[in-house]
């Protein structure tokens, strides 16, 4: 056996106990390194003659390469060696009771949970999802739903205009959610069935409004769905949100630039006690705005009108909370107060599902 074969020998072997990482990069420094035991042997070449330095040299290149081969895939079942541990000890008994220690874990928000909730509902009536952002243009908010500018509509809602001196274009900060159906149905082709949940703003506030707010905007559009599937759709959202049967609705005509003809829906309720009771009693409350989605709407979209038709609602988030979980200020939403929120918030575990029950 010759000098390097012995070494090589010696030196994979040391390689092949190491027992961790930093006992191989040991090991690397004291054959590898600048001061190495091969780096010297190969600074003592230059000592040589030419023909056995040759000889030599090429011998200890293949000792090198041999040697640094052997410490990467050293290296490489090191790591995994530590990794398989790591995923040992890491490993998570799910078998073990969840500790809901509900100071230490903070709520959901009433309004996150009721968004949940409207969502489940929706979804399991096969309707996606489709959002749209807070600061819209004149446009998407106002004229591309039929608003144009001097309408007397624009002045029910209020808005907020941003500082638009040096904008081609006007921005407000979203009055409503119903800009996403224009968003939506351009970017697409018909059939349409989504919701789009979000917070809008309006100049306002005193006890049943604030500056910003929540609604969700549901829109219908193929080829033959009619005011029957709007009215089904929204007696069937009612019950499924209020988890109770006995729920009646109202449509009452009414009128938005965006639909015709439109509808206001109303809840049958008793106002009669000290709380409020939906579904009982003999009293109406208003709980959305609904229509058949105007022409101009579908024509601002690119839809042509003849072809195609739909409905469209809007649901005020935070008034339905309210009603569901007996809230009885919506300023308090707002305000931040952790006391409000471990009152009415909801634990991290109550995830809405509709075969588990949406309430508490
Ligand atoms: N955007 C209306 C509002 O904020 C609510 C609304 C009414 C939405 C009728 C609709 C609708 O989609 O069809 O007052």
């Amino acid at each position: 056996m010759t000098y390097s074969e012995t070494l090589e020998e010696e030196i994979l072997k040391k390689i092949s106990q190491a027992e961790d990482q930093d006992s191989l990069e040991e090991i690397r420094i004291a054959e590898l390194g600048k001061k190495g035991k091969i780096s010297l042997l190969m600074k003592d070449l230059s000592k040589l003659s030419p023909e056995d330095r040759k000889e030599q040299g090429s011998k200890l290149n293949i000792l090198k390469k041999n040697i640094s081969n052997a410490i990467s895939s050293k290296k490489n079942e090191l790591t995994n060696i530590e990794l398989e541990k790591r995923l040992l000890e890491e490993k998570i008994d799910i078998t073990l009771p969840v500790q809901v220690n509900q100071s230490k874990h903070g709520k959901i928000h009433p309004v996150s949970q009721v968004l949940d909730e409207i969502s489940e509902i929706f979804g399991s009536l096969g309707y996606k999802i489709s959002e749209g952002p807070d600061i819209e243009t004149e446009h998407y908010n106002f004229n591309a739903l039929n608003i144009p500018e001097y309408h007397p509509a624009r002045q029910m809602h209020d808005t907020f205009y941003l500082n638009n001196d040096n904008t081609e274009e006007k921005h407000v900060l979203r009055t409503h959610t119903s800009p996403v159906q224009v968003r939506t149905m351009e970017k697409d082709k018909p059939p349409f069935k989504f919701i789009s949940p979000g917070r809008t703003y309006r100049c306002d506030s005193d006890q049943t409004h604030t500056p910003m707010f929540h609604q969700i905007e549901g829109l219908v559009v193929d080829e033959e769905t009619h005011l029957g599937h709007l009215k089904w759709t929204l007696e069937t959202f009612f019950k499924s949100f209020f988890e109770l049967d006995n729920i009646e609705i109202q449509l009452r005509p009414s009128y938005f630039p965006f639909t015709e003809p439109s509808l206001e829906v109303d809840v049958l309720c008793d106002r009669s006690g000290s709380v409020l009771k939906i579904g009982e009693g003999s009293d109406w409350l208003e709980v959305a705005g609904a229509g058949m989605v105007h022409p101009e709407v579908l024509k601002s979209s690119n839809i042509d009108p003849n072809k195609y038709q739909g409905f469209a609602f809007g649901l005020g988030v935070d008034r339905l909370a309210q009603l569901k979980y007996g809230i009885p200020d919506l300023r308090t939403f707002f305000n931040g107060d952790i006391r409000w929120l471990n009152h009415y918030g909801f634990s991290f575990l109550d995830i809405p599902t509709l075969s588990r029950g949406l309430k508490k």
